[in-house]
């Protein structure tokens, strides 16, 4: 517990049968690392992000996969008022390193950030009034949650949980890597991240587990070239690290979404930022829908 505006009322990932793929530390370490400089987001990113929570209005924000805080961070120097929370408390170490680190900056003071899964949400973060003017769920974070089950029913709970934060007429974003593509060539689309400036060395390989010929675990296998200390002799490490994913494909999960708001909602999906169009050969690395409570 790094500060006093740590809260938990969640009991963790583990506790409710989930493993936390950062919990030996070292993942949460490299991530740092493969995001890169937190001040630095892809101008894309950080204008789109931007204009787009501006154009609705928002001001609250919930940040419900903070991890080390990039996201949150950038949108409290932006002037928003944000309560980022994450399930493990090894990505939250960084994120309240952060905050305590500027915590002389009114906004980073006001910053609130707590422990929280997406399937005890309702208990573990309080909602303001009725609801959040806005909820992100950025960077490949939602599918970290596993389908155990078999049925998507903790996926179609963490989304309605996830949903109920949205106040009406405030916006979900959410994302996904272009998983229809993983699936049907075996790896993923070429190019840039478009979240992440990072320069250093990075190899993504890709293993895709199929269960009663359903795709049902991606497992993605990045290789991070860690920069040598200043002064340091030997030549720079290179640091490995698994993180595992369902695979959601677009059309499913634009359904799981539109259930999650019990079909009160416009739905919009971008690819890289821009607007998709399924008719066209586009293979953009990441799905973003973008979901606006109607009721
Ligand atoms: C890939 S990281 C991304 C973090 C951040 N949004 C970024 O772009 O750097 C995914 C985050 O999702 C969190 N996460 C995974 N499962 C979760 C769950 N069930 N509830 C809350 N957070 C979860 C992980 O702990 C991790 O910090």
């Amino acid at each position: 517990m790094v500060d006093s505006v740590y809260r938990t009322r969640s009991l963790g990932v583990a506790a409710v049968g989930l493993p936390d793929q950062y919990a030996d530390g070292k993942a949460a370490k490299v991530w740092q690392l493969y995001i890169g400089d937190t001040r630095s987001r892809t101008d894309e990113y950080k204008s789109w992000v931007l204009s787009l929570l501006r154009k609705h209005g928002c001001q609250r924000v919930l940040d419900v996969a903070c991890g080390t805080g990039v996201d949150s961070i950038m949108l409290v120097e932006e002037g928003f008022k944000l309560v980022s929370v994450d399930a493990s408390d090894k990505m939250l170490k960084y994120a309240l390193k952060a905050r305590w680190d500027r915590r002389k900056e009114a906004a980073f003071d006001q910053w609130e950030i707590e422990e929280a899964n997406w399937l005890t949400l309702p208990d573990d973060v309080q909602k303001p009034g009725d609801g959040f003017d806005a909820v992100i769920c950025l960077g490949n974070s939602f599918a970290h949650l596993p389908d155990f089950k078999g049925d998507q029913s903790d996926i179609k709970l963490a989304l309605t949980n996830i949903a109920s934060m949205v106040k009406p007429g405030g916006i979900l974003i959410i994302d996904h890597r272009n998983y229809d593509y993983i699936l049907k060539t075996g790896k993923a689309p070429q190019g840039k991240n478009i979240y992440y400036k990072s320069d250093l060395t990075q190899d993504i390989s890709t293993s895709v587990l199929w269960v009663n010929s359903k795709p049902h675990m991606i497992t993605l296998d990045y290789t991070v070239q860690v920069p040598k200390q200043k002064g340091a002799e030997e030549t720079p490490e290179l640091s490995k690290f698994r993180l595992s994913y369902y695979p959601h494909q677009l059309d499913n999960f634009k359904e799981l979404l539109r259930e999650a708001f019990r079909g009160k909602c416009e739905q919009s999906v971008f690819g890289d930022f821009k607007s998709y169009d399924p008719s066209t050969d586009q293979a953009p690395c990441y799905f973003i829908h973008v979901v606006k409570k109607t009721a």
